[in-house]
C-alpha cells in the first residue's frame, strides 16, 4: 500500500478520500480544530459519535504508536463509535494494518504500526487507574461522572501530554460545562463549539419538526437535546448532582434471588402515555433496580399480563397507579393473587411520592443503571406549584414522567412491608426465568 504523508494533513479530506464520509460544516470546524482539549455541545443526532469515530483512526493512522481512549458512561456507548471505527476500517486499504481487534474484557483495536484503539465505560475508573493516551475520545461527556474526570481520565493524558475531547449534548454545570467556558472565554488550549442538532444534514427535517413539536419548542428538553443549550433551570426536581449520585452502568434484569426482598411500582398508561414496570431489590441498601419495562399501546389484558408475570417472578410489595384508569385493571389483577397496593395520585400525595424519591436519592439509598428513558426522564422532570403550593399534575403532552412514577412507587415501598415477603424460589434451576 502506498499513501503519502499528504493523505494526513487534513482529516476532512482524509476521511473523504479513504472512508468516502463527508464531513457536514460542523463537524470539519470539529476535526480540524487543533486544541488540546476541545469541548463540543452539540444536539442528539448531530454526528457526534461518527465524527469522533474518523477522529480516532486519523490519530491512530497518521503515525505509529498511537494510543487512543474512547470513553463513555457505559459500556453500549463506547462500543457505539468502536464498531464505527471498525466499520470504516473495513472499507478502507488500512484494513490490512490491523493486528487483531478483541472484546473482551474491553475492546481493543491494535494496529500493526503499534497505535491502538481502546473503549471503555467511564464507570468503574478503576480500570482506567494508570494507562497512558495520546488521545481520549469522551463521548457523552456531560453523563460522566467529574470524579472519573478529575481523578483518573485527565491523569491519563499527563505522560504524553495527550488531547481530551468531550462530545456530548449540554447537561448540568459539571465538568463538562467547566470546559466549555473555557473554551469560550479564551483559556489557552481550549476551544469549545455548541451545534444545534439541524446542523447535520443527514438526519431527517421532519423527525426534528416531530421532536420539536413534541416537546414544545420552548422545553427544557427541546432545548437542552436538540439546541444543545445548556439550561439553567431552577425548576428541575433531580438535578444532575443527583441523579450523578445514583446511576451506575449495569444490565437488566437481574434474576430474583433466593431469600431477597423486592419491591414494586407500577404506572398503568392512560391515554397516549407508557406503561411502566419497576422492582427493586431491598434486602439492603443501597436499594438496586433489578427489573424495568416500558411498552404503550397495548390492550389491558396485556398489560395486566405483564403486571402479573412481573409479580409472580419477585414476589414483591409495592404500589400501582391506578388513577385515571379506574378500577378494573386493579380487581383483575387481584382476582389474580396480585396484590399491589392502589396509589390514588392527588396533587399532595404526588409530592410526597416526589419527595420521597429524592430525598432517597440524594441519601444514596438507591441505584439505577444507565437506562436513557429512565435517566432522561429524571433530568427533565419539572416542578410546577399549585398555589395551595403544592406540586402540580400536569397534563401530560409529549412529555412522559412514568418511569418516574413507577420508581417512585417502588421507592415508597416501606422495607418494613416487603420484610414479610422474603422470596421463595420453586426447587431446581430457574432457566424459565426472563
Ligand atoms: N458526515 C456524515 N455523513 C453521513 N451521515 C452522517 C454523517 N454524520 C452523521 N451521520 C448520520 O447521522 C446520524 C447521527 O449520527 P451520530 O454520530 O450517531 O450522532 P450523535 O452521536 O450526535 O447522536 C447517523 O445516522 C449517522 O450515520
Ligand atoms: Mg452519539
Amino acid at each position: 500500500m502506498q499513501i503519502s504523508k499528504d493523505a494526513f494533513k487534513d482529516p476532512v479530506e482524509f476521511a473523504e478520500t479513504f472512508f468516502k464520509w463527508k464531513a457536514h460544516e460542523g463537524q470539519k470546524q470539529i476535526l480540524r480544530s487543533k486544541a488540546q482539549f476541545l469541548t463540543v455541545a452539540a444536539g442528539r443526532r448531530f454526528g457526534k459519535s461518527e465524527s469522533m469515530a474518523v477522529m480516532a483512526l486519523f490519530e491512530a493512522l497518521r503515525q505509529p504508536g498511537k494510543i487512543i481512549f474512547i470513553i463513555a458512561p457505559t459500556y453500549d456507548q463506547s462500543t457505539v463509535i468502536f464498531e464505527s471505527v471498525l466499520r470504516f476500517l473495513g472499507r478502507s486499504p488500512f484494513n490490512k494494518l490491523v493486528n487483531r481487534v478483541k472484546y473482551s474484557p474491553y475492546p481493543l483495536l491494535q494496529f500493526v504500526h503499534e497505535s491502538e484503539i481502546h473503549a471503555r465505560s467511564s464507570d468503574k475508573p478503576n480500570n482506567l487507574r494508570g494507562r497512558k493516551a495520546h488521545l481520549v475520545i469522551l463521548d457523552e461527556a456531560a453523563f460522566v461522572k467529574d470524579s472519573a474526570v478529575y481523578d483518573v481520565i485527565e491523569p491519563m493524558l499527563a505522560d504524553y501530554n495527550g488531547r481530551l475531547i468531550k462530545i456530548s449534548t449540554p447537561y448540568g454545570k459539571n465538568h463538562f460545562y467547566d470546559s466549555f467556558m473555557k473554551g469560550l472565554e479564551g483559556v489557552r488550549g481550549y476551544e469549545s463549539f455548541r451545534f444545534p442538532s439541524w446542523m447535520n444534514p443527514y438526519i431527517s427535517r421532519e423527525f426534528l419538526e416531530l421532536k420539536k413539536l413534541e416537546y414544545g419548542e420552548t422545553s427544557l428538553r427541546w432545548r437542552v437535546e436538540y439546541e444543545a443549550e445548556f439550561v439553567d433551570d431552577q425548576n428541575v426536581v433531580f438535578p444532575w448532582n443527583i441523579i450523578e449520585g445514583v446511576v451506575e452502568d449495569y444490565s437488566l434484569p437481574i434474576r430474583p434471588k433466593q431469600g431477597h426482598l423486592y419491591s414494586m411500582g407500577v404506572d398503568v398508561a392512560k391515554y397516549q402515555d407508557f406503561t411502566v414496570i419497576v422492582v427493586m431489590d431491598m434486602t439492603e441498601k443501597p436499594y438496586r433496580m433489578v427489573y424495568f419495562e416500558r411498552f404503550n399501546q397495548k390492550s389491558w389484558q396485556y398489560v395486566v399480563n405483564r403486571i402479573e408475570t412481573i409479580y409472580k417472578r419477585y414476589q414483591p410489595k409495592g404500589y400501582i397507579d391506578v388513577t385515571g384508569v379506574g378500577d378494573p385493571i386493579f380487581e383483575a389483577l387481584k382476582s389474580r393473587g396480585v396484590y399491589l397496593e392502589p396509589f390514588k395520585f392527588t396533587a399532595q400525595t404526588k409530592q410526597e411520592l416526589i419527595d420521597n424519591l429524592r430525598a432517597k436519592m440524594e441519601m444514596q439509598e438507591i441505584v439505577v443503571p444507565m437506562l436513557r428513558e429512565l435517566i432522561d426522564e429524571l433530568r427533565f422532570f419539572e416542578y410546577k406549584m399549585t398555589e395551595g403550593g403544592y406540586m402540580k399534575m400536569e397534563a401530560r403532552t409529549g412529555y412522559h414522567d412514568d418511569t418516574v412514577i413507577a420508581l417512585a412507587l417502588a421507592a415508597y415501598t416501606k422495607p418494613a412491608t416487603v420484610a414479610t415477603s422474603r422470596i421463595v424460589l420453586p426447587a431446581g434451576k430457574y432457566d424459565w426465568l426472563i
